[in-house]
């Protein structure tokens, strides 16, 4: 099993893809996702564009949907909520699609869409991401980071460090890239405070601009929920069933 890191989307060969692609994006779009699938919704429809998330969740009846939108870490106006992963209460979310827009991650899954197999991981359900690898054993894996408008975060290279770290304790892998090695490092270096990187980190102090502290306690929580969201067709993610 090949593995590659790749710290943002823009960073992905365009001439390529994997037999795995595994979407991160830790605060908050894929904490968002699995822990809206673990709370009970039916699905979850991504989009990197607002008004194409609009049009079409305008065809499902107000009581199957909930609009999730975000930019630049704020409730976009328009949407039942932002990208809090606290909103997503088994109340709220139960038998619904989530649709949803976010900044980068909903960007991100949409860069890797056409890859055999993709799932969404974040630190909250990152050994269950890597159970999902060790049953599939893929011959080539990318774990790439959303980031922030291109730019490198922190807190998505440590999650895919986080990944690369348990997977080694149980099969052989082959380091694709310089990234492997980084984002190991990475993740070793704050595997017991990662709450504290998350404040360091860029996208960390613009959610504690805006009183996002209790998703940061939240999305820096190690494997709390044993949930693989995968996509079952283009843009749609739903509980992986082993
Ligand atoms: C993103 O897509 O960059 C993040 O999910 C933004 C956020 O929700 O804070």
């Amino acid at each position: 099993m090949e593995l590659f890191v790749y710290h943002t989307p823009e960073q992905t060969p365009s001439d390529s893809l994997p037999d795995c692609a595994v979407v991160i994006d830790v605060l908050r779009a894929t904490t968002t996702i699995a822990t809206a699938l673990n709370a009970g919704a039916d699905s979850v429809q991504t989009f990197p564009d607002l008004d194409e998330l609009m049009r079409v969740s305008e065809k499902w009846s107000p009581e199957l949907r909930i609009r999730a939108g975000e930019r630049g870490g704020a409730k976009v106006q328009g949407c039942d909520m932002g990208n809090s992963p606290l909103d997503c209460t088994s109340a709220k979310v139960t038998g619904k699609r989530l649709f949803i827009s976010t900044t980068n991650g909903t960007r991100c899954l949409n860069r890797v869409a056409k890859a055999n197999t993709v799932i969404t991981s974040a630190i909250i359900n990152r050994q269950a991401t890597v159970n999902f690898i060790l049953a599939h054993q893929p011959k080539t894996v990318w774990l790439v980071g959303s980031g922030w408008q291109g730019t490198f975060s922190l807190e998505d290279t440590a999650c895919a460090g986080a990944i690369i770290c348990s997977l080694e304790k149980s099969t052989q892998i082959t380091i694709g890239n310089d990234e492997v090695i980084a984002a190991k490092s990475l993740y070793s270096q704050w595997q017991d405070n990662l709450l504290k990187l998350f404040h360091l980190s860029s996208h960390g102090q613009r959610l504690l601009r805006l009183e996002q502290d209790q998703d940061m306690e939240y999305c820096a929580q190690s494997d709390i929920l044993d949930i693989v969201p995968i996509q079952k067709e283009l843009g749609i993610l739903v509980k992986w069933e082993a």
